[in-house]
């Protein structure tokens, strides 16, 4: 891929290239892998990905304000073929705090919002549109793409009428299987691949609901079938995914690391974890053993682990936060091996895996690209507020 990117904005951008294993050179993080790109500047991405997939792209400076103020999109790279799929569709979902007459609302980076769930919008869209009436046809199979390109809600998507199949998690095949409790849970920056069978009834139209939050469901689409029945032309099995070229992490090689979620409000409105507020740094809410990086990168970010390029390594991640945390690795995939000490069914391979409040997610991946690599929780206001840290892989 080459892509120029020019800088309209009144201030420095870069563009991350979400899930994509590429080189660190090409990582868009400001400061870090680049100098930012100043207003009416251009620089020239270029790179091979290596994995076919859903990702996504997003600006990695200012991100509280740029993200939040609508620059994402899906970056999708094709299969060389999907036997047995006849529909292909991509719903990035974004949501938005807009007043009653449909303006943003500003004031991003509230210090009372970071230290909670961070800023959950009034108002959600796919790509880009409200009320999205997506147009199927019964007998068809359709890959679903999910994108949560939200700053900070979690979305638990579930199907009026359908059975959804997952045969991706952030770009990378897995085995197909249904998700817990039908909902696919979706943190910011996460994806998935959903394979609906459109076994709807011809003219009808289903509801896609959004449960996450208690008492707050909404549709965030619905599903409207045409009044034809088309019988289906390709094979009833379903053909897998083909797998990307991904290194196994060696178990018993891999060595360990503890990396411990910590800040945050807690109940009686003191702040966790950290020692209460001594020692942390203006604007710093969040902390990830004990250290708060702020921000959305720069240059001269001390590691805060130094992994043996090639070697295999368990990360160990330990929410002691009272909130949920998507937290999302740079540069590699990684295997989402066990949560609180159980086995995760089908171990899939992920780039940003959600924690829930006191959650311990281990996870496993060769450290095989080289380079300084951002690790950050991707609720945006947790990472500008120091729930971030960096892997130096060498
Ligand atoms: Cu989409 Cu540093 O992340
Ligand atoms: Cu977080």
């Amino acid at each position: 891929m080459r892509i120029l990117v020019e800088n309209r904005l009144a201030e420095g951008t870069t563009v991350h290239w979400h899930g994509i294993r590429l080189p660190i050179s090409m990582d868009g993080v400001p400061g870090l892998t680049q100098a930012p790109i100043a207003p009416g500047e251009t620089f020239t991405y270029e790179f091979t990905p290596p994995d076919a997939g859903t990702f996504w792209y997003h600006p990695h400076a200012n991100t509280l304000q740029q993200l939040g103020r609508g620059l994402a999109g899906a970056l999708i790279v094709e299969e060389p073929e999907t036997p047995g799929i006849e529909r292909d569709v991509a719903w990035v979902i974004s949501d938005w705090r807009l007043t009653s007459e449909g303006q943003l609302v500003g004031g991003f980076g509230n210090a009372m919002e970071a230290a909670m769930s961070g800023r959950v919008g009034n108002t959600v869209t796919v790509n880009g549109a409200l009320h999205t009436k997506e147009r199927v046809q019964a007998g068809e199979r359709l890959r679903l793409r999910l994108i949560n390109a939200a700053l900070a809600r979690i979305m638990a998507l579930r199907f009026e009428g359908h059975r959804p199949i997952i045969i991706a998690v952030d770009g990378q095949p897995c085995e197909p299987h249904e998700p817990e409790n039908g909902r696919v849970l979706l943190g910011p920056a996460m994806r998935a691949d959903v394979l609906l069978e459109l076994n709807g009834e011809p003219g009808r139209a289903y509801e896609v609901i959004d449960d996450f939050y208690q008492g707050l469901s909404y549709a965030v689409a619905v599903l409207s079938y045409g009044d034809e029945y088309t019988p289906r032309k390709s094979p009833n099995a379903l053909v897998p995914l083909p797998r990307n070229p991904l290194a196994e992490p060696d178990l018993g090689r891999a060595e360990t690391h503890v990396l411990k979620l910590q800040g945050g409000m807690m109940g009686g409105g003191n702040m966790a974890g950290m020692g209460g507020m001594h020692g942390m740094s203006h604007g710093a809410t969040w902390a990830i053993n004990g250290t708060s990086m702020t921000g959305d990168g720069h240059e001269g970010m001390p590691p805060s682990l130094t992994l043996q390029r090639g070697q295999p390594y368990v990360l160990r991640l330990q929410n002691e936060t009272a909130w949920w945390h998507p937290m999302h690795l740079h540069g590699h995939s990684f295997r989402i091996l066990s949560r609180n000490g159980a086995a995760v069914p089908y171990r899939q391979w992920a780039d940003t895996v959600l924690l829930e409040p006191r959650d311990t997610v281990d996870v496993a991946f060769v450290a095989d690209n080289p380079g300084d690599w951002m690790f950050h929780c991707h609720v945006t206001d947790h990472q500008v507020a120091g729930m971030m840290t960096l892997l130096r892989v060498a």
